[in-house]
């Protein structure tokens, strides 16, 4: 079988030494512009259009991540570049919900206990005592309820917080207060106190976080974006902490990667900022995902992690 790599920014050997391991009868080859010869596979991340284009006889593509927004985005800006009998595949999981779990976790300690007011105490030189939340109303807010959110929802409940969940299907997590559906969505923000986004980027949560949605949480919510930049509506979010509705917010995910330098979130007291490392892709957990996955593909058998195009995750 034929096999073609794409990451602009990886460690080839690391990545090729290991998929060679696994898939020793495999003719593995790093794609570069022009190389238009056969292949079975593509395992990718952020790949320009010009991979997939006249590509009939690929049957699957690999996403080196979770979110298959920029495959789709080039599908959504040319349609029919991606390959008609080729599947979609994401990562599943992959040691990323851990890491989303540590993410997650420490923002709601964070918040839950001050320590970022603390911080900004601390440098005014400010010896002073804050009224701690109350742990019985400090509700948490998880939205999307896939691989990555329904385990952080899950994890949070470790904390004695009370924890929301909200996905597009009724789902049941033992514990966890579950919405579903456009119909349910006020009713889960609902005096939220921290909430947390782990939805995909599509055309129907572009914007999910915005001055409506930030108007229903309780007063002095926080915001945690650890999906995509473009759910987020900057104006709005900078505008609903300039009114105190939002009191602080921590980003890992811009609408430009990197951040430009003259944005306001790199100054604002009260945003902190992570350069896109809630949840990394694992080299050795991936290949072994990804191998696996081809080889039961080259035996006949089904896989999970294809993503539905029409949907969009
Ligand atoms: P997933 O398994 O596809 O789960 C998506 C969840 O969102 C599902 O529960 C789905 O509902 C829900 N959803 C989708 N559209 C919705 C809508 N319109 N309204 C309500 N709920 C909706 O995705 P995942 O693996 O958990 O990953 C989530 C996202 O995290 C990725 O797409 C990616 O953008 C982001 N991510 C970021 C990083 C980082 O480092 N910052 C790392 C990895 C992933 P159903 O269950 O009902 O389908
Ligand atoms: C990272 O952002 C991913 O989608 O895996």
């Amino acid at each position: 079988m034929k096999i073609i790599f794409y990451e602009q920014n990886a460690d080839l050997d690391g990545w090729l030494g290991g998929l060679r391991r696994e898939l020793p009868d495999a003719e593995l080859r790093v794609w570069t512009p022009g190389d238009t010869a056969p292949a079975d596979y593509a395992i990718v991340w952020r790949a320009p259009r010009e991979l997939f284009a006249n590509r009939p006889d690929l049957k699957a593509v690999f996403n080196l991540g979770a979110g298959v927004d920029a495959i789709l985005d080039v599908e959504r800006q040319q349609p029919g570049t991606l390959p008609p009998n080729a599947q979609l595949v994401r990562l599943e999981d992959t040691g990323m919900s851990q890491q989303m779990i540590e993410y997650a976790v420490y923002c709601v300690l964070r918040y839950l206990r001050r320590f970022d007011e603390y911080d900004l105490l601390q440098r005014e030189g400010r010896w002073k005592k804050l009224e701690q939340h109350a742990r019985e109303s400090f509700t948490v807010g998880v939205l999307g309820l896939g691989v990555l959110g329904a385990e952080v929802a899950r994890r949070l409940l470790a904390l004695g917080v009370p924890v929301r969940g909200y996905s597009r299907s009724p789902k049941d997590i033992a514990g966890v207060q579950v919405y579903a559906g456009h119909e349910q969505f006020d009713t889960f923000l609902d005096t939220v106190q921290v909430l947390i986004n782990l939805l995909p980027h599509t055309p129907d949560t572009e914007g999910i976080l915005n001055a409506r949605t930030f108007g229903r949480l309780a007063r002095g919510a926080y915001v945690v974006n650890l999906a995509r930049g473009p759910h987020l509506v900057d104006a709005d979010l900078l505008a609903a902490l300039d009114s105190g509705q939002i009191a602080a917010a921590t980003l890992d995910v811009f609408h430009a990667e990197p951040l430009p330098q003259d944005h306001p979130y790199w100054t604002h007291p009260r945003v902190s900022v992570t350069p896109h490392i809630a949840a990394e892709t694992l080299q050795r957990e991936s290949i072994v995902q990804i191998a696996g996955k081809i080889r039961a593909l080259a035996r006949g058998e089904p896989i999970s992690g294809i993503v539905d195009i029409g949907r969009g995750y």
